[in-house]
């Protein structure tokens, strides 16, 4: 952009050198290309056009070496620290019972309601946690009960491995498995894992919301589609720089392979989102969660998504991370008419659907292994 500025700049000065006067003058005294014939006010604007050319190529240089800048991902050594799973998984998060800061048709119930037989939306055995949408009232004319849950715990950096074996979708859903420290939002940071609507076909969206100065225009070494480049939440209508993985990183297809591992890499270098499908997990990923030994992300190879640390100061933007997991209904993007009718061809309003078809909520549901958390010695 600043080369731009310049370009335009060296444009100004050469038609102040060309103007007639200027010219006129320099032909009077013999040959008009012999610098010592030229007026005073010649000689400064040459003089000024050269420093500019000068300029453009310093910048164009700095640009260039900023564009192959990549940062050093070397191998960092890993501890296990957290591991969310088992019965007892709900008893580490917070249930949140605000108004949804999205704008959702949705309630989030508190966890004696989430844990009532009644509506039973949270539960958890020795293998998986559930956490599912309300499939039984067919008026709910004020948004329809659902959960989201905040990890009490609180990270800067770290390892995170996500085992899922069932995502949510259908038409006004919008479900997340994200991290934010939501009383110090956009300042600390959100990274969305996880996160799609409706019938969620055109895959899986990860995505950094931050304040400003944090572009990810640089080299990035990752199989995903990139989407916005500029993380600042004021840029986009808050979009967010995302990165879209292919139709079975989440929804329906996800869910036909039995789920599979979301794991993020959140460090100074940068941060990075790897899947794999059940199928094909590494074998530094444990399968039992009682064992401790700690992955190696420098085996892994090239990420689904990159978010390189070369034009973000990542560990000024991303701090006192909760793990979050919530089923949003309709809101400012699942519920948008141009995305619920028009991108996802769902029945009539978002708000109508919420309000009656209370069966079609029978796949909106999160159902997760194990969540672990390692961080690095
Ligand atoms: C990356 O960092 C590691 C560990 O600090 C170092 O051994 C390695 O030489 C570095 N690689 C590059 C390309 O700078
Ligand atoms: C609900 O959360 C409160 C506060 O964290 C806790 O004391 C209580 O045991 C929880 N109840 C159930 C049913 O999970
Ligand atoms: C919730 O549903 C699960 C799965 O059907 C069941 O095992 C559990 O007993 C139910 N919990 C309550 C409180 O009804
Ligand atoms: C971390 O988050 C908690 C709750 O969201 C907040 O109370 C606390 O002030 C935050 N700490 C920092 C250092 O931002
Ligand atoms: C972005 O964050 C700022 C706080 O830093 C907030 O005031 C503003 O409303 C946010 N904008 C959007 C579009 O989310
Ligand atoms: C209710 O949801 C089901 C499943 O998504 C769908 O097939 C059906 O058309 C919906 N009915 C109405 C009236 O929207």
């Amino acid at each position: 952009m600043s080369a731009f500025q310049n370009k335009s700049g060296f444009a100004l000065q050469s038609n102040a050198y060309g103007s007639p006067a200027t010219y006129g003058k320099a032909a009077q005294g013999g040959s008009k290309w012999a610098p010592r014939n030229w007026s005073k006010k010649t000689l400064l604007a040459v003089i000024a056009a050269a420093v500019i050319i000068v300029a453009a190529i310093v910048i164009g240089a700095v640009v260039g070496t900023k564009s192959a800048a990549y940062p050093n991902y070397s191998k960092l050594s890993y501890t296990l620290q957290d591991t969310y799973s088992g019965t007892d998984f709900f008893d580490s998060f917070d249930y949140y019972t605000g108004y949804d800061p999205s704008s959702g048709f949705v309630h989030y119930v508190p966890n004696t309601t989430a844990t009532s037989s009644t509506y039973n939306l949270t539960y958890a055995s020795s293998t998986s946690a559930v956490m599912r949408v309300d499939t039984t009232d067919t008026d709910a004319s004020t948004g329809r009960y659902s959960v989201r849950i905040t990890s009490k715990k609180q990270y800067d950096s770290g390892l995170f491995v996500f085992d899922v074996l069932n995502s949510p979708y259908g038409c006004s859903t919008w479900p997340a498995l994200w991290l934010s420290d939501p009383s110090n939002w956009p300042t600390n940071g959100e990274i969305d894992v996880m996160e799609a609507v409706n019938q969620a076909t055109t895959g899986n969206q990860m995505t950094l919301h931050t304040t400003d100065d944090c572009k990810m225009d640089v080299k990035r070494k990752e199989s995903g589609t990139v989407l916005e480049k500029n993380c600042w939440n004021e840029t986009e209508s808050n979009a967010g720089c995302g990165v879209q993985g292919a139709q079975d990183t989440f929804g329906e297809a996800f869910n036909d392979n039995g789920g599979g591992v979301y794991a993020l890499e959140l460090r100074d270098a940068g941060i990075r989102i790897w899947f794999w499908a059940r199928g094909s997990i590494p074998s530094d990923i444990p399968t039992d969660v009682t064992d401790t030994t700690a992955p190696d992300p420098s085996t892994w190879g090239e990420a689904l998504a990159d978010f390189p640390a070369t034009d973000c100061d990542i560990s000024s933007h991303f701090k006192n991370q909760s793990i979050i997991a919530n089923i949003d209904l309709c809101g400012s993007w699942a519920g948008a008419t141009s995305v619920y009718s028009d991108e996802d061809s769902c029945p009539g309003t978002c708000e109508s659907f919420v309000t009656t078809n209370a069966t079609a909520f029978e796949t909106a549901y999160w159902e997760f292994s194990s969540w672990r958390v390692y961080t690095a010695s």
